[in-house]
């Protein structure tokens, strides 16, 4: 993975069909996404299940371009090894689902993986300040996180906090909940450059019928850079 600051839209396969990822995951790509997002959840640090490791390494052979696992889930450290072997390129770890985020970043590297870690709306912007040379991306959520489809909360100053922070660094900036054609101009023109979207790129298309990924994928990407 080489760094640059492009928008990039990177679809959660949280609102795919959950019988069919490896197609659903060839659909997007070939529409046009950049990344694909997996989120796994542990009905504790948040109220749904979702999937675990050995889901991730079944879909890996299917994705071409990135995979980005965003692990909703407390403890983390004990199931990282997990989701390195599963193949995942990068892990992102939430900021309030332990006491050790320091450690659970120096792991994730130390497992050949670029790490992420990831804000509640909650959790303020400073809390990454000592943290700053050990990610590859910090996760800005505009929902609280558990569920696809929900509303945006509006965490641009936020973005524009850690831009301002991370200065030169080579670490993207992510924006996770609620992201559509509407609301990421407004987090892009405040610095971000990776854009998860579910609901909005899956609506109106399937795996028969995918061109509706396309042109959702293109009107994220078209507002976002004249954001
Ligand atoms: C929320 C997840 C998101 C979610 C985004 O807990 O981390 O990745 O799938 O879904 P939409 O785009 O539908 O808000
Ligand atoms: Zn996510």
């Amino acid at each position: 993975m080489t760094f640059d600051r492009t928008v990039k839209i990177a679809p959660s396969i949280l609102a795919a069909d959950f019988a069919n990822f490896g197609a659903e995951i060839a659909a997007v790509e070939a529409q046009g996404a950049d990344w694909i997002h997996v989120d796994v959840m542990d009905g504790h640090f948040v109220p749904a299940l979702t999937f675990g490791a050995q889901t991730c390494k079944a879909i890996r052979p299917h994705i071409k371009t990135v995979m980005d696992v965003h692990l909703m889930i407390s403890p983390v450290d004990t199931y990282l090894q997990g989701f390195a072997d599963a193949g995942a390129d990068i892990i992102t770890a939430h900021y309030e689902a332990g006491p050790h985020i320091h450690r659970t970043l120096q792991n994730i590297r130390d497992l050949g993986c670029k790490a992420g870690v990831a804000l509640n709306p909650g959790t303020p912007a400073s809390v990454v300040e000592e943290l700053l040379d050990m990610v590859d991306l910090i996760c800005v959520m505009t929902v609280n996180p558990g569920f696809g489809g929900q509303k945006f909360i509006d965490m641009s100053e936020k973005v524009a906090d850690l831009r301002a922070m991370i200065s030169d660094r080579p670490v993207h900036i992510q924006i996770d909940g609620g992201v559509d054609a509407a609301t990421a101009p407004l987090v892009t023109a405040a610095g971000a450059d990776v854009l998860v979207a579910g609901s909005a790129v899956f609506k109106g298309g399937g795996v028969s019928d995918p061109a509706p990924y396309g042109a959702n994928i293109k009107a994220i990407r078209d507002a976002a850079e004249a954001g």
